[in-house]
C-alpha cells in the first residue's frame, strides 16, 4: 500500500466522531486538518488524536497536504462546502444527501467534472456485510428473477436525542431526504436504477420538541413531509414500495425484504454495515440465516470514504457521485410525485455499484 490518503473534514457535529475512530484505524487514510464554523466544537472532536490542525474553512481548503474534503456539514450546507472544496481542486466526499436539491447536487458534479475532481457520498453502509450478502445472493441466483422489494423506516423522530435537530425539518431533511438514502441506495444496489416512481406524502405536526442537550424543551419548525411512501419502478422491473416515517411509533416489519421468483430475502438494516440475511425459498419451509459472503467485514462510518479515495483515477467509486445523484433523484422525485398526484419519470440514472468481496484488504474496486 502507497501513501495514506490525507483527509481535511469540515462540520464536527455529531455524526464525526464515528468518522475520525474509522480514519484512525484505516492505514490507508490520515486526518491532517479540521474545521467547523464553530472552532471550539471541532477542537473538542478532534481532541483525542494527535497531530490533527483546527484551522478555518478557507485555510483547510487552501493546505495543499489536504487530498480528499470530508464534507460533514447539515444538508443545506452540503453543495456551498463541496463546491468551495472543488473551486480549491480537491476531491469531496460528502456525508448524505448529497445536497438538499438535485440542481444543488447537479451543479456539485458538473463543476467537479469540470475541474477534474470527484464527488463521493455516503452511505457507504451498504458497502458491509448485511446488504453485499443480500445482493450476492441475488447475483448467484438464490432467489430467482427479482420482482419486488419493500423498505420500511419508521420512527417518532431524531428530536428525541439530536440536541440540534432543526435540519431533519427543513428542506433536506423530512425522513425521506434524511432516512432515504441508506434505503434507495441499498435497493439500488440490490435491483439497479430507477425509472419511474409514484409517491404519496402528509406531515402530521407542523412543530416538533427538542428531547436533549442544552436546547431541550424548545419547539423547531416542520416544513417538510414527515410520512413518505411511494413506489419504485426499477429498470429492470422490479418494483419497491416504501415507507419513510417519523410520524410513527414503531414497526415490526422487516428494513427491506426482496422478493423473487423462488425465493425471499430479509435484509437487514441499511443503516448498519452487517446484520443477519434470512433467505425462504420455494418448496422449503421457514427461514434460515444466510452465511456472511460479501462486504467489509470490519464496517464503520468512513469505510466509503476509504473506498472512495483508493478507487483509481478513471473508474466510478461505489460511493461515487452518479449513484448519490441517482438516489437525490429519486427522492425528490416522490416528493414531486406526492405534491402533484402523477407518476414521475427518473430522468437520471446509475450504474449498480461494484460488489464488495469477503477479504478485508480488498480496498479497491472488483474486476470488472
Ligand atoms: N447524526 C447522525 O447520527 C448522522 C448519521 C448519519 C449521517 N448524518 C449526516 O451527517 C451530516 C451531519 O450531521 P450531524 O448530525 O453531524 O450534524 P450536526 O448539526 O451535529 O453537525 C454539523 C456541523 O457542521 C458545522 N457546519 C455547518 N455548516 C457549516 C459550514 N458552512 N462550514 C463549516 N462548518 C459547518 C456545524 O457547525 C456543525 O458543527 C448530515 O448530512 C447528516 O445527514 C448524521
Amino acid at each position: 500500500m502507497g501513501q495514506p490518503v490525507n483527509i481535511g473534514v469540515v462540520g464536527c457535529g455529531a455524526i464525526s466522531a464515528q468518522y475520525f475512530q474509522t480514519i484512525d484505524r484505516l492505514p490507508q487514510l490520515r486526518l491532517v486538518a479540521v474545521a467547523d464554523l464553530d472552532l471550539d466544537r471541532a477542537r473538542e472532536a478532534v481532541a483525542p488524536y494527535a497531530g490533527v490542525d483546527v484551522v478555518s474553512v478557507a485555510d483547510l481548503l487552501a493546505d495543499p497536504r489536504v487530498d480528499v474534503v470530508l464534507n460533514l456539514t447539515i444538508p443545506a450546507a452540503h453543495a456551498e462546502v463541496a463546491l468551495q472544496a472543488i473551486a480549491a481542486g480537491k476531491d469531496v466526499y460528502c456525508e448524505k444527501p448529497l445536497a438538499a436539491t438535485a440542481e444543488d447536487a447537479g451543479r456539485m458534479l458538473r463543476a467537479a467534472g469540470a475541474a477534474g475532481v470527484r464527488v463521493g457520498c455516503a452511505p457507504d453502509t451498504v458497502l458491509g456485510t448485511g446488504t453485499q450478502t443480500a445482493r450476492k445472493a441475488i447475483d448467484d441466483g438464490l432467489i430467482g428473477r427479482p420482482v419486488a422489494a419493500t423498505a420500511t423506516m419508521l420512527t417518532p423522530g431524531h428530536e428525541r436525542w439530536h440536541p440540534n435537530p432543526d435540519f431533519y425539518y427543513v428542506p433536506g431533511g423530512g425522513p425521506l431526504l434524511d432516512m432515504g438514502p441508506y434505503y434507495i441506495t441499498s435497493l439500488v444496489t440490490l435491483l439497479g436504477p430507477v425509472t419511474t416512481v409514484i409517491g404519496a406524502a402528509s406531515r402530521m405536526r407542523v412543530k416538533r420538541t427538542i428531547g436533549s442537550g442544552p436546547r431541550r424543551g424548545e419547539d423547531i419548525p416542520v416544513t417538510v413531509d414527515t410520512h413518505v411512501t411511494g413506489v419504485l419502478v426499477h429498470d429492470s422491473g422490479a418494483l419497491s414500495t416504501l415507507v419513510m416515517s417519523f410520524d410513527g411509533v414503531a414497526t415490526k416489519a422487516p428494513n427491506i425484504e426482496v422478493h423473487g421468483e423462488t425465493g425471499s430475502l430479509v435484509v437487514p438494516d441499511p443503516n448498519r454495515f452487517d446484520g443477519s440475511v434470512q433467505i425462504s425459498r420455494l418448496g422449503e419451509t421457514g427461514w434460515h440465516e444466510l452465511p456472511v459472503s460479501a462486504g467489509y467485514a470490519e464496517g464503520g462510518r468512513g469505510v466509503g470514504l476509504a473506498d472512495f479515495a483508493t478507487t483509481p483515477a478513471g473508474r466510478e467509486p461505489r460511493t461515487g457521485g452518479s449513484l448519490a445523484f441517482h438516489v437525490l433523484d429519486v427522492m425528490e422525485s416522490l416528493l414531486a410525485s406526492a405534491a402533484s398526484g402523477a407518476a414521475v419519470t427518473i430522468a437520471s440514472t446509475c450504474d449498480r455499484p461494484e460488489p464488495v468481496f469477503l477479504d478485508p484488504s480488498d480496498w479497491q474496486p472488483g474486476p470488472s
